[in-house]
Protein backbone atom coordinates (compact mmCIF):
# COMPACT_ATOMS: atom_id res chain seq x y z
CA UNK A 1 0.00 0.00 0.00
CA UNK A 2 1.35 3.37 -0.81
CA UNK A 3 0.26 6.27 1.61
CA UNK A 4 -0.44 9.51 -0.25
CA UNK A 5 1.74 12.86 0.65
CA UNK A 6 -1.61 14.18 1.88
CA UNK A 7 -1.74 11.86 5.01
CA UNK A 8 1.95 12.30 6.17
CA UNK A 9 1.31 16.61 5.80
CA UNK A 10 -1.88 16.26 7.89
CA UNK A 11 0.04 15.21 10.79
CA UNK A 12 2.93 17.51 9.77
CA UNK A 13 1.17 20.59 9.71
CA UNK A 14 -0.44 19.72 13.52
CA UNK A 15 3.20 19.38 14.36
CA UNK A 16 4.24 22.38 12.87
CA UNK A 17 1.44 24.65 14.56
CA UNK A 18 2.38 22.84 18.09
CA UNK A 19 5.87 24.21 17.74
CA UNK A 20 5.68 27.45 15.60
CA UNK A 21 4.30 29.31 18.11
CA UNK A 22 6.68 29.17 21.00
CA UNK A 23 9.36 29.72 18.09
CA UNK A 24 11.32 33.05 16.91
CA UNK A 25 10.69 33.69 13.28
CA UNK A 26 13.53 32.75 10.90
CA UNK A 27 13.30 36.49 9.69
CA UNK A 28 14.85 37.22 13.33
CA UNK A 29 17.19 34.74 13.70
CA UNK A 30 21.02 35.64 12.91
CA UNK A 31 23.25 32.64 13.01
CA UNK A 32 26.57 33.48 15.48
CA UNK A 33 30.01 33.69 13.61
CA UNK A 34 32.43 30.42 14.97
CA UNK A 35 34.93 31.81 17.02
CA UNK A 36 37.74 30.59 14.72
CA UNK A 37 36.58 33.23 11.74
CA UNK A 38 35.66 36.20 13.89
CA UNK A 39 38.44 39.13 13.88
CA UNK A 40 41.56 39.03 16.06
CA UNK A 41 40.70 42.28 17.72
CA UNK A 42 41.80 41.79 21.39
CA UNK A 43 45.55 42.12 22.69
CA UNK A 44 46.08 40.61 25.50
CA UNK A 45 49.54 40.64 27.59
CA UNK A 46 51.23 37.01 27.74
CA UNK A 47 50.91 36.80 31.63
CA UNK A 48 47.34 37.89 31.54
CA UNK A 49 46.70 34.84 29.21
CA UNK A 50 48.48 32.46 31.11
CA UNK A 51 46.83 33.51 34.37
CA UNK A 52 43.74 32.47 32.73
CA UNK A 53 44.84 29.57 31.38
CA UNK A 54 46.15 28.46 34.74
CA UNK A 55 42.86 29.40 36.36
CA UNK A 56 40.88 27.40 33.87
CA UNK A 57 43.27 24.51 34.29
CA UNK A 58 42.31 24.53 37.93
CA UNK A 59 38.53 24.49 37.59
CA UNK A 60 39.60 21.16 35.20
CA UNK A 61 41.19 19.90 38.12
CA UNK A 62 38.42 20.76 40.32
CA UNK A 63 35.81 18.31 38.04
CA UNK A 64 38.07 15.25 38.61
CA UNK A 65 35.71 11.93 37.88
CA UNK A 66 32.41 13.95 38.73
CA UNK A 67 31.09 14.06 35.40
CA UNK A 68 31.66 11.17 34.46
CA UNK A 69 30.04 9.91 37.91
CA UNK A 70 26.83 11.79 37.79
CA UNK A 71 26.25 11.17 34.01
CA UNK A 72 29.11 9.75 32.24
CA UNK A 73 29.97 13.11 31.00
CA UNK A 74 33.30 14.61 29.86
CA UNK A 75 36.49 13.73 32.39
CA UNK A 76 38.98 16.36 32.93
CA UNK A 77 41.18 14.72 29.76
CA UNK A 78 38.62 15.59 27.34
CA UNK A 79 38.16 18.90 29.12
CA UNK A 80 41.44 19.47 28.86
CA UNK A 81 42.31 19.08 25.14
CA UNK A 82 38.87 21.79 24.88
CA UNK A 83 40.54 24.36 26.84
CA UNK A 84 43.49 23.62 24.17
CA UNK A 85 40.85 23.85 21.73
CA UNK A 86 39.54 26.39 22.67
CA UNK A 87 42.64 29.03 22.91
CA UNK A 88 43.39 27.18 19.16
CA UNK A 89 40.57 28.88 18.30
CA UNK A 90 40.73 32.04 20.27
CA UNK A 91 44.35 32.96 18.74
CA UNK A 92 45.06 35.03 15.91
CA UNK A 93 47.85 32.38 14.63
CA UNK A 94 46.66 29.24 16.19
CA UNK A 95 49.75 27.46 15.01
CA UNK A 96 51.82 30.15 16.51
CA UNK A 97 55.24 29.23 17.09
CA UNK A 98 54.86 31.07 20.61
CA UNK A 99 52.92 28.16 21.86
CA UNK A 100 53.43 24.48 21.81
CA UNK A 101 50.59 22.73 23.73
CA UNK A 102 50.67 19.86 24.44
CA UNK A 103 48.42 17.66 27.07
CA UNK A 104 47.41 21.27 28.69
CA UNK A 105 50.61 22.61 28.64
CA UNK A 106 52.02 25.56 27.05
CA UNK A 107 55.88 26.57 27.11
CA UNK A 108 57.19 29.25 25.65
CA UNK A 109 54.68 32.39 25.86
CA UNK A 110 57.88 34.17 28.10
CA UNK A 111 58.62 37.06 26.02
CA UNK A 112 55.77 37.59 24.13
CA UNK A 113 54.31 40.98 25.25
CA UNK A 114 50.90 41.09 23.09
CA UNK A 115 48.84 38.41 22.23
CA UNK A 116 45.67 38.69 19.61
CA UNK A 117 43.23 36.75 19.91
CA UNK A 118 39.53 36.58 18.82
CA UNK A 119 37.85 36.97 21.97
CA UNK A 120 38.21 39.37 25.22
CA UNK A 121 40.07 38.10 27.42
CA UNK A 122 36.83 38.53 30.26
CA UNK A 123 34.49 36.58 27.20
CA UNK A 124 37.38 34.13 27.43
CA UNK A 125 36.75 33.66 31.39
CA UNK A 126 33.24 33.56 31.27
CA UNK A 127 32.74 30.92 28.35
CA UNK A 128 34.93 28.72 30.24
CA UNK A 129 33.25 28.91 33.46
CA UNK A 130 29.92 28.41 31.23
CA UNK A 131 31.75 25.54 30.14
CA UNK A 132 31.99 24.00 33.63
CA UNK A 133 29.94 25.44 35.68
CA UNK A 134 26.68 25.05 33.14
CA UNK A 135 28.09 21.77 31.29
CA UNK A 136 27.16 24.21 28.08
CA UNK A 137 28.84 21.82 25.64
CA UNK A 138 31.95 22.89 23.93
CA UNK A 139 30.73 22.81 20.28
CA UNK A 140 28.75 25.93 21.23
CA UNK A 141 31.09 27.97 23.23
CA UNK A 142 33.35 27.66 20.05
CA UNK A 143 30.39 27.78 17.35
CA UNK A 144 31.58 25.12 15.37
CA UNK A 145 32.02 21.28 15.43
CA UNK A 146 34.35 18.92 13.51
CA UNK A 147 31.83 16.88 11.38
CA UNK A 148 33.94 14.15 8.47
CA UNK A 149 36.06 16.68 6.25
CA UNK A 150 33.99 19.99 7.40
CA UNK A 151 33.57 22.40 10.05
CA UNK A 152 30.24 23.71 10.59
CA UNK A 153 29.03 26.63 12.49
CA UNK A 154 26.28 25.38 15.50
CA UNK A 155 25.15 26.90 18.30
CA UNK A 156 22.15 26.41 20.87
CA UNK A 157 18.59 25.67 19.10
CA UNK A 158 20.36 23.20 16.53
CA UNK A 159 21.56 19.65 17.42
CA UNK A 160 25.43 19.43 17.35
CA UNK A 161 25.97 16.64 14.64
CA UNK A 162 27.24 13.27 16.13
CA UNK A 163 29.78 11.19 14.39
CA UNK A 164 27.76 8.21 13.88
CA UNK A 165 25.69 10.52 11.48
CA UNK A 166 28.76 10.76 9.40
CA UNK A 167 27.97 7.11 8.23
CA UNK A 168 24.72 8.51 6.06
CA UNK A 169 26.96 10.63 3.75
CA UNK A 170 28.71 6.94 3.01
CA UNK A 171 25.66 4.93 2.77
CA UNK A 172 24.53 7.48 0.28
CA UNK A 173 27.87 7.12 -1.40
CA UNK A 174 27.63 3.39 -1.34
CA UNK A 175 24.02 3.99 -3.39
CA UNK A 176 25.16 6.62 -5.77
CA UNK A 177 28.03 4.67 -7.23
CA UNK A 178 25.81 1.21 -7.43
CA UNK A 179 23.70 3.13 -9.81
CA UNK A 180 25.07 6.77 -11.39
CA UNK A 181 21.37 8.17 -12.31
CA UNK A 182 20.51 8.40 -8.31
CA UNK A 183 23.91 11.03 -8.17
CA UNK A 184 21.66 13.46 -11.04
CA UNK A 185 18.78 13.49 -9.16
CA UNK A 186 16.65 15.59 -6.53
CA UNK A 187 17.90 14.62 -2.60
CA UNK A 188 15.89 15.23 0.36
CA UNK A 189 17.40 16.04 4.43
CA UNK A 190 14.70 16.12 6.71
CA UNK A 191 15.53 17.23 10.06
CA UNK A 192 18.67 19.39 9.01
CA UNK A 193 19.83 20.55 11.70
CA UNK A 194 23.16 22.39 10.86
CA UNK A 195 22.99 21.14 7.12
CA UNK A 196 25.61 18.40 8.28
CA UNK A 197 24.17 15.53 5.92
CA UNK A 198 22.79 18.11 3.12
CA UNK A 199 26.46 19.18 2.84
CA UNK A 200 28.00 15.71 3.07
CA UNK A 201 25.86 13.99 0.24
CA UNK A 202 25.97 17.43 -2.09
CA UNK A 203 29.46 16.71 -2.62
CA UNK A 204 28.95 13.14 -3.64
CA UNK A 205 25.86 14.22 -6.15
CA UNK A 206 27.07 14.56 -9.69
CA UNK A 207 26.32 17.73 -11.77
CA UNK A 208 22.88 17.49 -12.02
CA UNK A 209 22.23 16.31 -8.24
CA UNK A 210 20.84 18.79 -5.61
CA UNK A 211 19.55 18.59 -1.96
CA UNK A 212 16.47 20.42 -0.37
CA UNK A 213 17.79 20.10 3.03
CA UNK A 214 14.02 20.96 5.62
CA UNK A 215 13.72 21.44 9.09
CA UNK A 216 10.57 22.46 11.56
CA UNK A 217 12.92 25.13 13.68
CA UNK A 218 14.13 28.32 12.31
CA UNK A 219 17.28 28.34 13.98
CA UNK A 220 18.65 25.39 12.28
CA UNK A 221 17.00 26.61 8.99
CA UNK A 222 19.04 29.74 9.39
CA UNK A 223 22.25 28.00 10.45
CA UNK A 224 22.01 25.10 8.20
CA UNK A 225 21.88 28.38 5.66
CA UNK A 226 24.63 30.03 6.97
CA UNK A 227 26.92 26.73 6.67
CA UNK A 228 25.49 25.96 3.25
CA UNK A 229 26.86 29.59 2.04
CA UNK A 230 30.29 28.91 3.93
CA UNK A 231 30.82 25.98 1.85
CA UNK A 232 29.41 27.76 -1.42
CA UNK A 233 26.90 25.34 -2.04
CA UNK A 234 23.41 27.67 -2.56
CA UNK A 235 23.05 26.82 -5.83
CA UNK A 236 23.10 22.75 -5.01
CA UNK A 237 21.38 22.80 -1.78
CA UNK A 238 18.11 24.68 -0.94
CA UNK A 239 17.08 25.22 2.97
CA UNK A 240 13.22 25.18 3.21
CA UNK A 241 11.45 25.28 6.62
CA UNK A 242 8.23 23.27 7.63
CA UNK A 243 7.69 20.17 8.60
CA UNK A 244 8.82 16.81 7.26
CA UNK A 245 6.81 16.29 4.59
CA UNK A 246 4.83 19.75 3.94
CA UNK A 247 8.07 21.82 2.55
CA UNK A 248 8.36 19.40 -0.14
CA UNK A 249 4.80 18.72 -1.51
CA UNK A 250 6.00 20.66 -4.80
CA UNK A 251 8.44 17.67 -5.60
CA UNK A 252 6.11 14.75 -4.32
CA UNK A 253 6.72 11.65 -6.59
CA UNK A 254 10.16 13.81 -7.78
CA UNK A 255 13.14 12.88 -5.13
CA UNK A 256 15.70 10.48 -6.41
CA UNK A 257 16.46 9.89 -2.37
CA UNK A 258 16.02 10.98 0.98
CA UNK A 259 17.54 10.80 4.11
CA UNK A 260 16.84 12.07 7.67
CA UNK A 261 18.66 11.72 11.18
CA UNK A 262 15.02 12.54 12.77
CA UNK A 263 14.49 13.07 16.83
CA UNK A 264 14.14 9.61 18.34
CA UNK A 265 14.43 9.72 21.77
CA UNK A 266 12.18 7.91 24.09
CA UNK A 267 10.88 11.18 25.89
CA UNK A 268 11.05 9.81 29.13
CA UNK A 269 14.59 9.43 28.66
CA UNK A 270 15.45 12.75 27.91
CA UNK A 271 15.83 13.59 31.71
CA UNK A 272 18.45 11.33 31.96
CA UNK A 273 21.00 12.18 28.99
CA UNK A 274 24.01 13.87 29.57
CA UNK A 275 23.81 17.36 31.09
CA UNK A 276 25.74 18.84 28.16
CA UNK A 277 22.80 17.49 25.77
CA UNK A 278 19.56 17.40 28.06
CA UNK A 279 20.24 20.85 30.00
CA UNK A 280 21.30 22.88 26.22
CA UNK A 281 20.43 20.56 23.07
CA UNK A 282 17.06 21.64 21.66
CA UNK A 283 14.12 19.41 22.84
CA UNK A 284 13.02 19.58 19.27
CA UNK A 285 15.89 17.96 17.90
CA UNK A 286 15.65 14.79 21.05
CA UNK A 287 12.57 14.20 21.41
CA UNK A 288 10.73 11.52 19.66
CA UNK A 289 8.01 10.52 21.88
CA UNK A 290 6.64 8.13 24.25
CA UNK A 291 8.75 4.98 21.86
CA UNK A 292 11.03 7.74 20.10
CA UNK A 293 9.39 6.36 17.61
CA UNK A 294 6.99 8.65 16.44
CA UNK A 295 8.78 10.62 13.63
CA UNK A 296 10.22 7.44 12.26
CA UNK A 297 7.18 5.87 11.58
CA UNK A 298 5.94 9.54 9.89
CA UNK A 299 9.01 9.40 7.94
CA UNK A 300 8.51 5.43 6.28
CA UNK A 301 4.96 6.40 5.67
CA UNK A 302 5.65 9.36 3.62
CA UNK A 303 8.60 8.19 2.07
CA UNK A 304 6.96 6.28 -0.57
CA UNK A 305 4.76 8.80 -2.02
CA UNK A 306 7.45 11.15 -1.81
CA UNK A 307 10.10 8.83 -3.58
CA UNK A 308 10.37 7.95 -7.00
CA UNK A 309 10.31 4.13 -7.72
CA UNK A 310 13.89 3.09 -7.74
CA UNK A 311 14.61 5.73 -4.62
CA UNK A 312 16.79 5.35 -1.96
CA UNK A 313 15.76 5.68 1.90
CA UNK A 314 18.38 5.76 4.89
CA UNK A 315 16.99 6.56 8.36
CA UNK A 316 19.00 6.97 11.62
CA UNK A 317 17.79 5.07 14.76
CA UNK A 318 18.09 4.75 18.15
CA UNK A 319 19.32 1.38 18.32
CA UNK A 320 18.66 -2.38 16.90
CA UNK A 321 15.09 -2.36 18.52
CA UNK A 322 14.35 0.79 16.29
CA UNK A 323 15.82 -0.68 13.49
CA UNK A 324 13.69 -3.81 13.95
CA UNK A 325 10.65 -2.33 14.32
CA UNK A 326 10.98 -0.27 11.68
CA UNK A 327 11.97 -2.83 8.91
CA UNK A 328 8.88 -5.03 9.94
CA UNK A 329 6.77 -1.81 9.63
CA UNK A 330 7.69 -1.42 6.32
CA UNK A 331 7.46 -5.13 5.43
CA UNK A 332 4.06 -5.68 7.34
CA UNK A 333 2.11 -2.73 6.97
CA UNK A 334 2.90 -0.91 4.19
CA UNK A 335 3.91 -3.95 2.73
CA UNK A 336 4.74 -4.06 -1.25
CA UNK A 337 6.05 -0.53 -1.37
CA UNK A 338 9.66 -1.08 -0.33
CA UNK A 339 12.64 -3.54 -1.16
CA UNK A 340 15.81 -4.31 -0.42
CA UNK A 341 15.28 -3.23 3.41
CA UNK A 342 18.57 -3.05 5.33
CA UNK A 343 19.77 -2.43 9.08
CA UNK A 344 23.04 -1.13 8.69
CA UNK A 345 25.68 -1.05 12.37
CA UNK A 346 27.13 2.27 12.91
CA UNK A 347 31.21 2.73 14.03
CA UNK A 348 30.38 1.23 17.78
CA UNK A 349 28.61 -1.82 16.00
CA UNK A 350 25.27 -0.74 17.01
CA UNK A 351 22.75 -1.13 14.11
CA UNK A 352 21.57 2.12 13.72
CA UNK A 353 20.47 2.65 10.30
CA UNK A 354 17.26 1.48 8.09
CA UNK A 355 18.43 1.77 4.58
CA UNK A 356 15.66 0.49 1.18
CA UNK A 357 14.82 1.53 -1.78
CA UNK A 358 11.15 2.26 -2.96
CA UNK A 359 9.86 -0.33 -5.59
CA UNK A 360 9.96 -0.27 -8.98
CA UNK A 361 13.34 0.85 -11.37
CA UNK A 362 14.66 4.11 -11.17
CA UNK A 363 14.31 6.46 -14.31
CA UNK A 364 15.49 9.62 -14.93
CA UNK A 365 13.13 10.55 -17.89
CA UNK A 366 13.17 13.75 -16.39
CA UNK A 367 15.54 15.23 -15.28
CA UNK A 368 16.06 16.55 -11.27
CA UNK A 369 13.57 19.60 -10.94
CA UNK A 370 15.34 23.01 -11.37
CA UNK A 371 16.25 24.68 -7.83
CA UNK A 372 16.01 28.30 -7.68
CA UNK A 373 19.62 28.76 -8.87
CA UNK A 374 21.93 27.06 -12.07
CA UNK A 375 24.02 24.30 -11.45
CA UNK A 376 27.88 24.92 -10.24
CA UNK A 377 31.20 23.58 -9.83
CA UNK A 378 31.12 21.78 -5.75
CA UNK A 379 34.35 21.61 -6.19
CA UNK A 380 35.07 25.41 -6.53
CA UNK A 381 36.75 27.42 -3.80
CA UNK A 382 34.52 29.67 -1.89
CA UNK A 383 35.29 32.54 0.21
CA UNK A 384 32.74 33.84 2.63
CA UNK A 385 31.13 37.16 2.81
CA UNK A 386 29.97 37.33 6.22
CA UNK A 387 27.33 39.94 6.06
CA UNK A 388 23.96 38.97 7.64
CA UNK A 389 25.46 36.93 10.24
CA UNK A 390 25.80 38.26 13.81
CA UNK A 391 29.21 38.11 16.16
CA UNK A 392 28.86 37.06 19.52
CA UNK A 393 31.66 39.00 21.66
CA UNK A 394 32.03 41.56 18.83
CA UNK A 395 34.28 42.08 16.62
CA UNK A 396 34.21 40.88 12.65
CA UNK A 397 34.38 37.98 10.79
CA UNK A 398 37.62 37.41 8.89
CA UNK A 399 37.37 38.73 5.13
CA UNK A 400 37.98 36.23 1.98
CA UNK A 401 41.44 35.31 2.67
CA UNK A 402 40.89 33.73 6.37
CA UNK A 403 37.04 32.58 5.92
CA UNK A 404 38.22 30.72 2.16
CA UNK A 405 36.97 27.11 2.61
CA UNK A 406 38.00 24.34 0.43
CA UNK A 407 37.06 20.37 0.06
CA UNK A 408 39.47 18.40 1.11
CA UNK A 409 40.28 14.94 1.70
CA UNK A 410 39.94 14.28 5.09
CA UNK A 411 37.13 12.06 6.08
CA UNK A 412 37.02 12.20 9.43
CA UNK A 413 38.23 15.37 11.41
CA UNK A 414 40.98 14.70 13.74
CA UNK A 415 39.45 17.28 16.52
CA UNK A 416 36.15 15.28 16.87
CA UNK A 417 38.13 12.01 16.35
CA UNK A 418 39.58 11.84 19.59
CA UNK A 419 36.35 12.70 21.72
CA UNK A 420 34.92 9.88 22.74
CA UNK A 421 31.01 9.74 23.44
CA UNK A 422 28.45 12.15 22.71
CA UNK A 423 26.04 12.12 25.78
CA UNK A 424 23.13 10.37 23.81
CA UNK A 425 21.95 7.41 25.62
CA UNK A 426 21.43 4.80 22.94
CA UNK A 427 20.92 1.37 22.81
CA UNK A 428 23.36 -0.95 23.70
C1 LIG B 1 18.39 14.59 15.64
S1 LIG B 1 18.28 16.19 14.91
C2 LIG B 1 19.27 15.92 13.44
C3 LIG B 1 19.93 17.15 12.91
C4 LIG B 1 20.90 16.88 11.76
N1 LIG B 1 20.27 16.21 10.66
C5 LIG B 1 22.07 16.07 12.27
O1 LIG B 1 22.10 14.87 12.01
O2 LIG B 1 22.94 16.64 12.92
C6 LIG B 1 16.64 16.23 14.34
C7 LIG B 1 16.27 17.47 13.57
O3 LIG B 1 14.89 17.36 13.22
C8 LIG B 1 14.30 18.63 13.34
N2 LIG B 1 12.84 18.47 13.50
C9 LIG B 1 12.15 18.17 14.61
N3 LIG B 1 10.83 18.14 14.34
C10 LIG B 1 10.70 18.41 13.02
C11 LIG B 1 9.60 18.50 12.14
N4 LIG B 1 8.34 18.32 12.59
N5 LIG B 1 9.83 18.78 10.86
C12 LIG B 1 11.10 18.96 10.39
N6 LIG B 1 12.18 18.89 11.18
C13 LIG B 1 11.99 18.61 12.49
C14 LIG B 1 14.98 19.24 14.54
O4 LIG B 1 14.84 20.65 14.54
C15 LIG B 1 16.40 18.77 14.34
O5 LIG B 1 17.15 19.68 13.61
Amino acid sequence: MKLGLSRACLYSSCCASIFSSSMPSLTTIKPKIPLFLRQPAYSVTSSDLQKWHGWAKNLVSSVGSSFVESDNGPDSTLLCRELNWLLEDSLENRSSSCFAFSACKYDTIDGIENIMLRISLDDLYQLWKQRIEERRPFQYIVGCEHWRDLVLSVQEGVLIPRPETELIVDLVSDAVSSNEELGQGLWADLGTGSGAVAIGISKILRIYGRVIATDLSPVAVSVAMFNVQRYGLQHVIEVRQGSWFEPLEDVEGQLVGIVSNPPYIPSDNISGLQAEVGRHEPRLALDGGASGMDYLLHLCNGAAAILKPGGFFAFETNGEKQCKFLVDYMQNQIAGSFCNLNIVSDFAGIQRFVTGFLQGPLSLERKCPELKSPARSLTEPQTFAGQNFDIEGGGHPEGPEQGKVTFHGNRVSPRRKSVEGHGLSKEP
